[in-house]
């Protein structure tokens, strides 16, 4: 079984992408969450998101990937404010959703719904199927009397290709796991949503039910005009599916760009590390190759490292990665890294690209000068104060 990419032709950072307003625009958002020890002490704050902004246009599917623990929920669930950002804006159809509460946040958040890994999970054992499916309705008083909801159920369980027949009356364990996801979806479209935040939606189905469902996704983004907010580990998933991908690592965004363009040309030495980790996909040739894992733990986002978060584990650090915190940067039309060094300049010190990007192939991290110092970095490019901070 082969799916069909979700892609559309203008939503590929083109200039007729530029051209529209977007339907999400997630600015400067920052998520924290303070840790307490045994006893109640506190243990210190988790940076799970900082700074991350980021359009998504109409009927456009952005991908998010990156190692575990980089902030891809927490983000999403920034996003539909469960819980709101500490700071920055969630602009939905043109309103900042973190400036609203009570029914006004919830009439706003009808328009975007989210679809979890865990189909069963996200499914009350308990109910019937048409219940599951009209419990969103009722929550939002939407879908008329008791008569046109009926309909409307065996319409949505058409529409996800559950013949209303037969699935109407089972019970989430009378289902497969892609039945149950297909459930979960026609609760998410019953709504008649804009956008759908897919948090590994399909991971944990086996490769042809992961197929069918993501056919159903592209189905119903041509049929309902639907945005997608689509995060996952697998590289090859996101790349299916997504107009534009984001990376995210350590809770920022390193890189984003138009889906053919990051994956052939990625920008940041962590978006060609992931892509080398990926069995049989070599980014520079295109040829079937042995996966490079990346090297070295993650540092913890409890006490990310000063200037840029990779610098621990990049081969291409220098001094001002441990200094300066990179921003993001246009490089081509739609496509952005967070990189002093991006790997469409020659390696720093070598005067040579290819010889930079094969450091990166390799996996080897380099000796990172003033690693081993925790240096604060100034923002907004200002020259840098060297400062020794306890260990
Ligand atoms: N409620 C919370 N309290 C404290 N820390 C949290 C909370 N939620 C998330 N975190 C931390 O924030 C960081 C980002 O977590 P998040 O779940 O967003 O990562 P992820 O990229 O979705 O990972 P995965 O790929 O494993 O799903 C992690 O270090 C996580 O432990
Ligand atoms: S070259 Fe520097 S800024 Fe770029 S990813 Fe490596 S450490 Fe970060
Ligand atoms: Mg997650």
């Amino acid at each position: 079984m082969t799916t069909t990419p979700m892609t559309t032709a203008a939503a590929n950072g083109g200039p007729a992408a530029r051209q529209q307003a977007p339907l999400l625009s997630v600015r400067n958002v920052v998520q924290e969450f303070e840790t307490r020890r045994a006893g109640g002490i506190k243990g210190g704050i988790v940076h799970a998101v900082s700074n991350v902004s980021f359009d998504v246009l109409p009927g456009e599917t952005v991908g998010v990937v990156g190692e575990t623990g980089s902030g891809k929920s927490t983000l999403a669930r920034s996003v539909i404010q469960a819980p709101p950002p500490k700071s920055g804006q969630v602009i939905f159809e043109g309103v900042d959703l973190c400036t609203l509460k009570g029914s006004k946040l919830k009439q706003a958040r009808r328009q975007m719904q989210m679809v979890y890994q865990d189909p069963f999970g996200s499914l009350n054992p308990r109910w019937r199927i048409e219940d599951l499916v009209a419990e969103p309705m009722l929550g939002y008083r939407i879908g008329g009397g008791r008569e046109s909801r009926d309909k409307r159920i065996s319409e949505l369980l058409d529409l996800v290709g559950l013949d209303p027949s037969i699935y109407r009356r089972r019970r989430p364990i009378e289902l497969s796991g892609g039945q149950c996801q297909r459930v979960a979806i026609a609760r998410a479209i019953a709504l008649n949503p804009a956008l759908i935040i897919c948090d590994e939606a399909v991971s944990s189905l086996d490769v042809l039910i992961q197929a069918q469902v993501l056919n159903l996704f592209e189905k119903l983004r041509r049929e309902l005009n639907l945005s997608y907010l689509f995060i996952a580990h697998d590289l090859s998933l996101v790349k299916q599916v997504s107009d534009r991908v984001a990376v995210m690592h350590l809770g920022q965004l390193a890189e984003i760009g138009p889906v053919e363009s990051l994956y052939a040309r990625p920008l940041h030495p962590y978006t060609a590390a992931l892509l080398n980790s990926v069995p049989g996909f070599d980014p520079q040739t295109g040829q079937a190759r042995k996966p490079v894992p990346l090297k070295g733990e993650p540092p913890s986002p409890l006490d990310p490292p000063s200037g840029c978060r990779f610098r621990t584990r990049c081969p291409r650090a220098q001094e001002t990665c441990a200094l300066v915190e990179p921003r993001l940067r246009e490089r081509s039309p739609g496509h952005e890294v967070a990189c002093h060094f991006p790997l469409d300049e020659p390696a720093p010190g070598s005067g040579e690209a290819p010889a930079a990007a094969a450091a990166v192939l390799s996996g080897e991290p380099a000796s990172v000068p003033g690693a081993d110092a925790d240096r604060a970095a100034k923002p907004d490019g200002q020259p840098p104060t060297l400062t020794r901070t306890a260990p």
